[in-house]
This record gives structure tokens, C-alpha cells and sequence, in this order.
């Protein structure tokens, strides 16, 4: 049992990838697949945690990020272009450096979480921050892939659908089979597309004898696909998934469609009761926008959509420390005492 050798080279025979490819990573992917007590307890379901925030850089995106840099590099491209709410270019950053790239990225002004902000820094990225939301700097940064030599690395990108479709493979490998229930945040709608492929595939071919259901939640105030059109100013306090019109919007309704499944949305209101009961309950520290898949199971079971005796993975997409404000937000404040035993054990409710 060696040391996990990242998706590529765990999932090789399922990945577009030669023997010659010059593999770039990061030892992403082999992220654990945690038993939820209470949420379990709460639903009557047998419910996972798939903690993505394990990855090298906090987060899923680095799975297709090894497979579009590794693609990248391939094709003998020096540079590389992404949009971001945040997390796509902190792996995109990452990843060049590993591959001698050059990385820029466009995010919203304003709009991204500053752990992201700083990764993309001190990776030496270029950033230019658009006065616009993800959509328009998903446009720009795709006009700039078609006119400049400059390669896009945004899930729209095949290569990071392939290699976002290792999660699911996961999932199938550590339970055995294909869960019944397999729930998500949706933003730009990647992720959701990349785990119905792997989970098909794996069924397709021997691993899994099914595929789950797949249900997927975008936030109210950014539900496009909910609504049924592109909303013009979304606005979330989940800013990952702050996103009025996705680029895999058709694939994510192919994905619920094809799987019996659902898309729904979640309040702001709801990501955050999620995600203080992820952290402060079940020990899972994750960015507010990875707990609206959490927040979408609770919702499911109040309403009593959520048959029991159910197996449930919720994939909780980033880690809580690249947007700790919501953490420290309304938390009491830390108590100061003096280097006196007797003292801190009384603060400390022990004497
Ligand atoms: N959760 C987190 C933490 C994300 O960063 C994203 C997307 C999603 C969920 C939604 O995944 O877009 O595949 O439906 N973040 C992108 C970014 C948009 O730029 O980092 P999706």
C-alpha cells in the first residue's frame, strides 16, 4: 500500500491520457469518504461525506485540473486562462506552477473568497479582477482562448470532466457499489456533469451494478437552471456557485434526467445552518457553497422527499479555511487571561 499517486495514475486505463503524457500533479483525488453521525441519524438514511476540501489545493477542481494541465502541457502550451469564482484558479495556479506555465485568471470583482485570492497570488498567477460576474469573465477568458495562444481550463475543457469523473469512481470503490443518492452544490454545472459520466461508466462497465439518482442545488438567489433561465445579477453568499448562466447547463439537466434526479435550490439561510452543522456537529470544516449539498439533503428530508434506509454521499466540494470570515462572523469573541492556571480553568468552566 503505497502513497496515493493521484487520479491519473490511480484511474490510468479510464483517462485520455499515453504513456508518453507528461503527467502533472499534485497527488490529488483519494479524498476520504467520511460516515455523517448526525446527518444519518436526522434522515434515517446511511449518509457519506465526500470531503473534497482534502484536495492539495482545498478543493475538487484539482481532479480536472492534473488532467487539463497534464493536456496542456501535452499540446506544448506555455500559458493557460481560466474564469473563476475562486477555486478553479487557485488549482489552475497550482498546477502551472508544477507544469513551467504561465496561469492568468479573471474573477469578479469583489466577489471571491480572499484564501482563494491569496493562493492565486502566491502562486504567482496573473489576475485581473472584471468588473462583471463569473459569466462575463467565462466570456472573456473563452474570446481570449480563441484569438491568443493561451489554452482554457475551465470545465468546458472535456479534460476536466474527465477528470472530475474519478470522485465518482471513488465513491463506487470504497462502498462496493453505487450509492442510491448522490447529492451536490451546482454552480457552472461541471461537477454534476463529471460524476454522472464516471458513474455511468462504472456501471457501464462492471465496478457498479447501477447509478444513483442525482440531486444537485444551486443557491436561490443563482438558480438558473431552477428557474428555467439565465439569471442576469445572481447573488449568493456562496460565492463559488454565484454563477446566472451555466456553461454545462444542458448536460446537468441530461444528468438529473437520465438519473431519475432533481435540481433544486437552497436559501442562503439554508447553506449556512449547513454549514455551521457540518462543522460545530459532524467535525467537516467546508466553504459555505460545498454545504448547499448538505443543506439540499436536510431540505429533502424536512419535506419528505427523502425516502429512509437510504445510502447517501453528499460531496462537500471546499475547504472552510479559504473563506474563514463566515466562520469568525457572529462566533464569540476568543477570551483573553493571563498565564495563570487557576484562572484560564475558571474561564474555562473546570474549577
Ligand atoms: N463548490 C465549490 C466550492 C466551487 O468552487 C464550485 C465551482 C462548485 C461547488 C460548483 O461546481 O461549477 O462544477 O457546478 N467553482 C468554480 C470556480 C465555478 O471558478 O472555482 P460546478
Amino acid at each position: 500500500n503505497g502513497q496515493w499517486r493521484g487520479v491519473i495514475e490511480e484511474y490510468r486505463d479510464r483517462l485520455p491520457v499515453g504513456e508518453g503524457t507528461p503527467v502533472v500533479t499534485l497527488g490529488e483525488g483519494g479524498t476520504p469518504l467520511v460516515a455523517a453521525q448526525l446527518l444519518s441519524e436526522r434522515t434515517g438514511c446511511e449518509v457519506y461525506l465526500k470531503v473534497e476540501g482534502a484536495n492539495p489545493t482545498g478543493s475538487f477542481k484539482d481532479r480536472g485540473m492534473t488532467m487539463a494541465i497534464t493536456h496542456a502541457k501535452e499540446a506544448g502550451a506555455q500559458a493557460v486562462i481560466c474564469a473563476s469564482t475562486g477555486n478553479t484558479s487557485a488549482s489552475a495556479a497550482a498546477y502551472a506552477v508544477r507544469a513551467g506555465m504561465v496561469c492568468a485568471v479573471l474573477v469578479p470583482q469583489g466577489k471571491i473568497a480572499l484564501g482563494k485570492m491569496g493562493q492565486a497570488l502566491v502562486h504567482g498567477s496573473r489576475i485581473l479582477q472584471v468588473d462583471g460576474n463569473f459569466d462575463d469573465c467565462l466570456t472573456l477568458a473563452r474570446g481570449l482562448s480563441e484569438k491568443y495562444p493561451v489554452a482554457l481550463v475551465n470545465s468546458v475543457n472535456p479534460a476536466r470532466i474527465e477528470g472530475q469523473k474519478t470522485a465518482a469512481f471513488e465513491v463506487v470503490d470504497r462502498l462496493g457499489d453505487a450509492p442510491d443518492l448522490h447529492l451536490l452544490p451546482v454552480g457552472n454545472a461541471g461537477n454534476i456533469t463529471a460524476y454522472w459520466k464516471g458513474y455511468q461508466e462504472y456501471a457501464a462497465d462492471g465496478p457498479a451494478t447501477r447509478t444513483p439518482r442525482m440531486w444537485g442545488f444551486q443557491a436561490s438567489g443563482a438558480a438558473p437552471i431552477v428557474r428555467g433561465e439565465p439569471v442576469k445579477d445572481p447573488s449568493t453568499i456562496a460565492t463559488a456557485i454565484r454563477i446566472g448562466n451555466p456553461a454545462s447547463w444542458s448536460q446537468a439537466e441530461a444528468a438529473r434526467d437520465a438519473s431519475g434526479g432533481l435540481i433544486d435550490e437552497v436559501t442562503d439561510r439554508q447553506i449556512l445552518s449547513a454549514y455551521r452543522l457540518l462543522a460545530s456537529r459532524e467535525g467537516v470544516f467546508v466553504e459555505p457553497a460545498s454545504a448547499a449539498s448538505v443543506a439540499g439533503l436536510l431540505k429533502a428530508a424536512e419535506s419528505g422527499l427523502l425516502d429512509r434506509g437510504q445510502r447517501v454521499v453528499c460531496t462537500v466540494t471546499g475547504n472552510g479555511l479559504k473563506d474563514p470570515d463566515w466562520a469568525v462572523a457572529g462566533a464569540p469573541q476568543p477570551i483573553v487571561v493571563p498565564v495563570d492556571a487557576d484562572a484560564a480553568a475558571e474561564r474555562l468552566g473546570l474549577a
